[in-house]
């Protein structure tokens, strides 16, 4: 099973630059989160600082019960090798055939025999959908197939935590759709907790556990998926629909008064419904549509099963449309739990959905709920 990671109050700068402050949430053991935000807004350093390439100079993330923002060289090193990333171009040595890209970390890393590295690495192209392309370039194929070399590669350590930055990027919509079911049949074979970064507002519908936002040096929220898909706040809704009104400017931010001349007209339009344009799938339909589910014959996501136990405990911490739309998603003898008091109001007034891990012995940063009897009916 995937491991946690709990970041807490993450600050980070460049010089006088300061990127994001206070970032404050917890990736959920095997779990799929996806953070979405403008362009520039320090998703791509989140993600470095979240393998220790970067260094925040405020707050912590802590992984197996190591805070790897102060851990030694060492230790990081150790950590290190939990990660999986899926950096935006693939980041493959163009000048190796597929076979060795692949088989890169297994060499520099560990001791295996030239015979495991192969059993290996032909797994892991197999699990991608790669099987056959070993002695090609990263040159010589699609942009769809090296995101799927560059996974293989991500996948040879068995890493309990993946990071993907902007998988979707460059990619036309269909090839898209296939990478988003390869990534949730992945989530299902091997359980890992997943980090996708992304700007598409499909994939963030229907793809993730967990939706977070960056916007102004900020992580504007982070919960489960209904929450941010149901939200009205102002950015929320202006991202996931894709439209120029709203607080999030061309470049920089608008000014108070400007924003809402523009929603009054967009209102008077008839709001979001009826925007006519928007990024790859926004186009309309239900708030929170179905969410992907692996393919036949795949194993259920533990994860998944795991997150319905655990927004359950949450479903009173939530607003009547976002509990609504939790509800609907959750398994009748979890209902009736919830429905018969199981779950108490947690006593934590800071709000924070994202961390109730509810099993956890009282962690810092997490409200755990007590558990009543289990009640049934
Ligand atoms: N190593 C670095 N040194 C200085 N500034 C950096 C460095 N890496 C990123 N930045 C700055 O941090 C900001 C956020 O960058 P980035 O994380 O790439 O944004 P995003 O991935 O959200 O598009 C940008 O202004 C970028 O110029
Ligand atoms: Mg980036």
């Amino acid at each position: 099973m995937g491991v946690a990671v709990q970041v807490e109050g993450l600050t980070k700068s460049f010089g006088s630059q300061n990127i994001w402050s206070d970032v404050t949430l917890t990736l959920p053991p095997g779990e799929i989160s996806v953070l979405l935000g403008p362009s520039g807004t320090g998703k791509s350093v989140f993600l470095k600082s979240l393998v220790g390439l970067l260094k925040p100079e405020r707050g912590s993330i802590v992984i197996n019960d190591t805070d790897i923002v102060r851990t030694s060289e060492h230790r990081l090193y150790e950590i290190r090798k939990l990660f999986g990333v899926l950096f935006q171009d693939g980041a493959l040595f163009g000048s190796m055939n597929l076979f060795d890209n692949i088989a890169f970390p297994l060499r520099e890393h560990t001791k295996k025999s030239e015979s495991e590295v192969k059993r290996i690495v032909l797994e892991k192209m197999d699990m991608v959908g790669l099987q056959g392309a070993e002695g090609k370039l990263p040159g010589e194929i699609s942009g769809g197939m090296r995101k799927r070399a560059g996974l293989a590669r991500a996948l040879v350590l068995d890493p309990e935590i993946i990071l993907f930055d902007e998988p979707d990027s460059g990619l036309d919509p269909v090839r898209v759709a296939y990478l988003n079911q390869l990534i949730v049949d992945l989530n299902a074979q091997i359980d890992a907790t997943f980090l996708i970064v992304t700007h598409d507002i499909g994939t963030a519908r229907t793809v993730p556990d967990n939706l977070g936002l960056l916007f102004r040096r900020n992580l504007v929220m982070f919960g489960p998926r209904e929450q941010l898909l149901t939200s009205q706040e102002p950015v929320v809704r202006q991202f996931l629909n894709g439209r120029r009104e709203g607080p999030i400017g061309m470049s920089e931010e608008k000014d108070v008064a400007q924003v809402e001349a523009e929603m009054a007209a967009l209102e008077a339009r008839g709001g979001d419904s009826h925007n006519g344009v928007g990024p790859k799938g926004a186009s309309g339909g239900e708030a929170v549509p179905p969410q992907l589910e692996p393919s036949e014959g795949l194993p259920e996501r533990q994860g998944a099963r795991r997150r319905q136990e655990r927004v359950a405990r949450m479903l009173h911490e939530f607003d009547e449309t976002t509990a609504e739309a939790i509800r609907r998603s959750l398994p009748e003898d979890l209902l009736a739990r919830a429905g018969a008091g199981a779950y108490e109001p947690t006593t934590d007034a800071s709000g924070r959905h994202w961390a109730a891990q509810p099993d956890a012995a009282a962690s810092t940063a997490t409200a755990v709920l007590p558990r009543r009897q289990e009640g049934h009916g």
